[in-house]
């Protein structure tokens, strides 16, 4: 098995969420080797850096996460040769922490009240305070490499639509860095010219339907790990985002494990809030194909089974 086969993941209809005449597809990216989307982000960022010279086998690799793009991180960069370490919030899933760990990879927490943006700064930091020795910051944020690489799923995904003769009317994905919703639109959006594209934002953390609703941005904490982080990422191109929706934590939950029992697709907390739009834009149109994506599995989150995070329900 090659380590680093990564992406040409399944793309799936979904049976249980047709409704009116419409079809929902999804591509199930928690089937990549680290069991996330974020396989693929850094598989494009770590190689291109190695392309352009920046990066070579034996230096330190560093980046922010809540988990999934750690221990994907953790996983390319053991088998490439470097070494990694991940700034990732007090309070995220055992399984993901000891999977990054077991993957080679050392994670330094940061502190609760800071959330992501305290990751970002302390990763940062460590960087200027080690200048010259080997370390790299990749910073899957503000990195373009991170959204590029979601061009390549993008193409996929336009494949399996022809193969099937379907023709997309929406594509509908939730935005964390916002790489993986741009990345795939910008590809959609030059195929198919009328499809219309919607981004999907955690209520309680919103940058971007705030700014589009004129409202006042506040971040509070919620259950959604990977959405939400409280700023709005380079990688997020507002221009390629026709519209924007909220959906609420523990709603997510809920429709992720009613989705696991029905169509014994075993993904996680953010991909129901998917569903949970997809069902939404279903319920409102009829005769519609509307295309998703599977972020990521659920046994990361089973420690956390009632999606509670006790470290954030008082943190704002
Ligand atoms: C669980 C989960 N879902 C969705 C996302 C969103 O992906 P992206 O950062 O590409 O917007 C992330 C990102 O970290 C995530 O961890």
């Amino acid at each position: 098995m090659n380590l680093l086969d990564i992406g040409n993941t399944p793309f799936v209809e979904l049976a249980t969420i047709s409704l009116n005449g419409n079809r929902v597809f999804s591509k199930c990216e928690f089937l990549n080797p680290s069991g996330s989307h974020k396989d693929r982000t850094y598989l494009n960022i770590v190689s291109e850096l190695e392309r352009s010279g920046e990066i070579e086998p034996g230096m330190i690799l560093v980046d922010c996460s809540t988990g999934n793009g750690g221990a994907a991180l953790a996983w390319i960069g053991r088998a490439k040769g470097y070494g990694v370490k991940i700034f990732m919030p007090e309070g995220m899933t055992e399984e993901r922490k000891t999977q990054i760990r077991s993957f080679g990879a050392q994670i330094i927490e940061t502190p609760k009240e800071e959330f992501l943006s305290g990751a970002v700064a302390r990763a940062k930091s460590y960087r200027a305070t080690n200048l010259s020795s080997g370390i790299y910051f990749l910073d899957q944020s503000e990195n373009i490499l991170n959204r590029e690489a979601w061009n390549i799923c993008g193409k996929e995904i336009v494949a399996a639509l022809k193969g099937l003769d379907v023709v997309p009317d929406f594509f509908v994905c939730s935005i964390g860095t916002g790489g993986t919703f741009s990345g795939i639109a910008e590809i959609l959006k030059r195929e198919y010219k009328n499809i219309k594209t919607v981004g999907i934002e955690v209520d309680s953390s919103a940058p971007l339907y705030a700014k589009r609703n004129d409202l006042v941005f506040k971040h509070c904490s919620h259950n959604l790990m990977g959405l939400g982080a409280g700023v709005l990422s380079a990688n997020t191109v507002s221009a390629l985002i026709d519209e924007i929706r909220v959906v609420d934590g523990p709603a997510s939950w809920a429709r992720m494990k009613r989705f696991i029992a029905e169509e014994r697709l075993a993904v996680g907390p953010t991909c129901g809030a998917n569903i949970l739009i997809c069902e939404e834009i279903a319920a409102a149109f009829s005769n519609k194909n509307i295309v998703t994506l599977f972020f990521y599995s659920s046994w990361k989150y089973k420690s956390r089974w009632d999606g509670n995070y006790p470290e954030y329900s008082e943190v704002q």
